[in-house]
């Protein structure tokens, strides 16, 4: 059987110069092409190849949402920058702007969130978060007037409880919730300060002591009555 003894390899072809039998003759073969041998190799040793590799990389879908518009009017807008830009440089300065937007507004609009965001150099998550957090902070408008019902312990000692059941009973809403006409819009407290007095509560900035039920029917009616001019 023949063995190789050396092959040279000038520019793409080689050759098979010299094989040595066992009779010790040398004996030139030729040469191949690289690419014959390849082929030659390819028929003895099939390979199972995968998908051509391409040179270009796949291409990725990167999905764009669209978000609408701004619920926002211009003073609104406006009255939440203003808070951003008074506020934004204390120390803790979320709550305080939320505060200020409420006050404002009434309430903290949801688009009021990437605004506040972007002042504070924070995330719309973590604004959420916070938002979202406190009860206190309204997302909705309220009705005209807001009525705070102290739950703290010293009202909840002289008849609170009672009057908070009477209280969402004969409006029909509960915490945070607004009558159906607009009119009024519930919100619990803990201690007006009052305590003396109690129970207590706050319609709008009017704080009112001693409140059993039937007061508070007469303070709700009288919040119901349209105000001279048609509000
Ligand atoms: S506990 Fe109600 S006013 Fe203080």
């Amino acid at each position: 059987m023949a063995r190789c003894v050396r092959a040279g390899i000038p520019s793409g072809e080689i050759n098979f110069a010299t094989f040595v039998p066992k009779n010790g003759w040398q004996v030139h073969v030729g040469s191949f092409e690289i690419s014959d041998i390849f082929v030659a190799y390819r028929r003895q040793f099939p390979v199972i190849m995968g998908p051509p590799m391409s040179s270009k990389p796949p291409r990725r879908v990167i999905p764009i949402t669209v978000e609408p518009p701004s619920s926002l009017s211009a003073s609104q807008r406006a009255a939440v920058l203003a808070a951003c830009t008074r506020l934004k440089s204390l120390p803790g300065a979320l709550l305080p702007i939320f505060h200020a937007v409420q006050e404002a507004l009434g309430h903290v609009p949801k688009d009021a969130v990437p605004l506040i965001a972007q002042a504070l150099n924070l995330s719309r998550a973590e604004v959420h978060g916070v938002l979202s957090f406190y009860h206190y902070f309204r997302k909705e408008p309220p009705g005209r007037h807001v009525v705070h019902v102290c739950r703290a312990e010293a009202c909840q000692a002289v008849g609170a409880v009672e009057l908070e059941a009477h209280a969402k009973k004969t409006l029909g809403i509960e915490w945070h919730g607004s009558t159906p006409d607009g009119a009024i819009t519930l919100e619990p407290v803990y201690c007006l300060g009052n305590c003396s007095l109690g129970p207590s509560l706050m319609v709008d900035d009017t704080l009112q002591g001693r409140v059993s039920p039937k007061r508070f029917d007469q303070l709700m009616a009288q919040l119901k009555e349209p105000a001279v001019g048609g509000t």
